[in-house]
């Protein structure tokens, strides 16, 4: 077969294929929010859909599994613009859940990848790393002599350490083990001399990763054994497909060539030049990504998901500046990105107006504040070597620069920041607790809650603000959940509300936050609850006493909380969305900024 006629689309069934033969099971891709694994912020890997099963517990769809999984990390940021690193990527996975082993999973990527039959990669070009062994776990002879044995010389075969070949867990705790990895050699030049794969050199690119998951680490950071031995592998559609169509980098392959080519039409550049060429990567890979996370009704904030999709959208702009372009010209791209994925991901096209209305709300709240941001960074920059804290607040709070931004625009000129200040800052004006705003700095794990807190008092000043807008008593409460990112409220009426209602109902919430009411709990009877016209479930009985909040003298409801102490700690309220979700049942969304 011509290795050049394999694109995504092919290499996906291709895959499954492969796999369906060695009697695997193809399991759905599932969303970009984990909702199996709370230990990370986004699916950052096919394995956190099925966390339990890796755990122990058995699979309907038994022990052999298979899929194509969209995935987000933000680890390697940084390294976006070089030709292989991405935040949004597919992920094509098999599994085994306490069935097969090194030598099967071994034995399979190896036929996959050379096979003329699959994909007839040159085996001379492939690379191997196996894990070198420490405290915790024995050197992996056993996969390099299997490596061997399939004809891998062993000057192809580099023992790396924990840093390289372990996987996982992602978060604190969760099951892991050493991995061994298949690199290309990509024929560049090596820029060190001890070019090597996985370091970042760029001449070897990882295309696939088998983890033989052993081992869970739990709370105080041992490794203990798992029920089962399960293998975990991984393979970058992207760079495996860059691969096999002869291209320089992932940006010249057919899903990301249109969106390419629609930046350097919009900037009016040709022949970009290396920083050109660098932020069109960054704003084509940071559009993708965006464009998946806006799929997931995850909106641009301040706070775990919402934040990371800011730092995304603010910094695609930024560099969209940086190479000459003026307009808006995200949701042009967004398009482009839903009409590439659309077949695959059904979710784009359903929320395409979500999608390109909230990209559009961002871009005109930041690009108001760009110009003037840059201005002051600059004249920060010209008389001082370190930003300091109460500035780079300055520039978060007034402009609206993420941390990492002011960062990025810092290095380019030589100059610090002062990290530490500005999360000093930054505490001291959003009440945050010290722990909620570590986690939050290091981007990984998510604090839910503070945020939840918020949304949980967000959640009565709505209740209370639907029924005084409507003037109408008989409005209640219906259903209501909280996530870290939002909170949904359902109530009883008949028909689509108005965009006027909405902003009214808005106002109102915003109203009582910016008054700074006190939010108290008290202890009372159901009788005398019902008697002050509290809200809330009159499930208890009669006698029972039960815990009310009190706002002001605005809202009243029967809960348990827990809630913020004055409502000025709950920060600007937004309704996101409004729909129908039964018979004379509305859903409202909404977050705090
Ligand atoms: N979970 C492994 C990885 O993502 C396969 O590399």
């Amino acid at each position: 077969m011509d290795m050049k006629d394999i694109d995504s689309k092919k290499l996906k069934e291709l895959y499954l294929e492969f796999f369906k033969q060695k009697n695997h099971v193809v399991i759905p891709n599932a969303s970009l929010i984990p909702k199996e694994d709370p230990t990370v912020l986004f699916t950052t890997a096919g394995m956190h859909p099925i966390v339990r099963y890796l755990l122990g517990e058995p699979h309907p769809l038994g022990k052999r599994l298979t899929n194509v999984q969209k995935c987000l990390r933000t680890d390697d940021i940084d390294s976006v613009g070089d030709d292989s690193h991405l935040t949004f990527f597919e992920m094509l996975g098999n599994w085994s859940l306490g069935d097969y082993w090194k030598e099967e999973a071994i034995k399979w990527s190896w036929e996959f990848l050379t096979d003329e039959k699959w994909l007839g990669i040159d085996k001379n070009k492939i690379y191997i790393s196996v894990f070198a062994g420490d405290e915790d776990a024995p050197r992996d002879e056993e996969s390099a002599s299997i490596w061997r044995s399939l004809g891998v010389p062993s000057e192809r075969i580099f023992y790396l350490s924990k840093k390289d070949n372990w996987w996982g867990p992602a978060g604190a705790t969760g099951p892991c083990g050493p991995d061994t990895e298949m690199f290309y050699d990509t024929g560049k030049e090596p820029h060190g001399e001890d070019c090597r794969p996985g370091d970042s050199c760029g001449k070897y690119v990882e295309i696939w990763n088998d983890v033989f998951m052993q081992y869970n680490k739990t709370a105080d950071g041992k490794y203990e054994l798992l029920k089962q031995k399960n293998v975990d592998t991984g393979m970058g559609v992207e760079r495996t497909v860059a691969i096999l169509q002869n291209k320089k980098s992932v940006y010249e392959i057919e899903t990301f060539k249109p969106i390419v080519e629609k930046i350097k039409e919009l900037a009016k550049i040709k022949s970009p030049d290396e920083n050109q060429e660098r932020s069109i990567r960054i704003i084509t890979d940071h559009i993708r990504a965006s464009t998946f996370v806006l799929s997931e009704e995850i909106v641009p904030s301040n706070v775990d998901r919402g934040y990371v999709l800011r730092r995304l959208i603010r910094r695609s702009i930024r560099h969209g500046k940086l190479i000459g372009i003026e307009k808006e010209f995200l949701g042009d791209l967004a398009e482009i990105v839903i009409n590439i994925y659309k077949d695959s991901y059904p979710e784009l096209e359903k929320k395409k107006e979500f999608i390109l209305t909230e990209l559009k709300k961002e871009e005109i709240k930041f690009r108001n504040t760009l110009e003037k941001g840059l201005k002051k960074f600059e004249e920060l920059a010209r008389q001082v070597k370190i930003i300091d804290g109460k500035s780079a607040f300055l520039l978060f709070q007034s402009f609206g620069f993420p941390i990492e931004m002011t960062k990025e625009l810092a290095k380019e000129l030589n100059i610090a920041v002062d990290e530490k200040g500005f999360e000093e800052e930054f505490k001291k004006h959003q009440q945050i607790s010290r722990i909620g705003a570590e986690k939050k700095f290091k981007g990984g794990l998510s604090d839910a809650s503070e945020q939840t807190t918020k949304l949980h008092t967000a959640t009565h000043l709505l209740n209370e603000a639907i029924r005084r807008v409507f003037n109408r008593k008989d409005i209640v409460q219906k259903g209501s959940n909280i996530t870290p990112e939002r909170l949904r409220f359902d109530f009883n009426f008949e028909r689509k509300l108005t965009e006027d209602e909405i902003k009214a109902i808005e106002n109102l919430v915003n109203e009582q936050i910016k008054k700074g009411l006190p939010v108290r709990r008290e202890i009372m009877t159901l009788e005398e609850a019902k008697r002050l016209g509290a809200q809330g479930v009159f499930e208890h009985k009669y006698e029972e006493k039960v815990s009310v909040y009190i706002i002001g003298d605005f809202s009243i409801e029967i809960c348990g909380g827990p809630h913020v102490k004055n409502t000025k700690e709950v920060g600007r309220f937004r309704i996101i969305k409004e729909e129908g979700v039964a018979a004379g049942i509305r859903r409202i969304k909404a977050i705090v900024e």
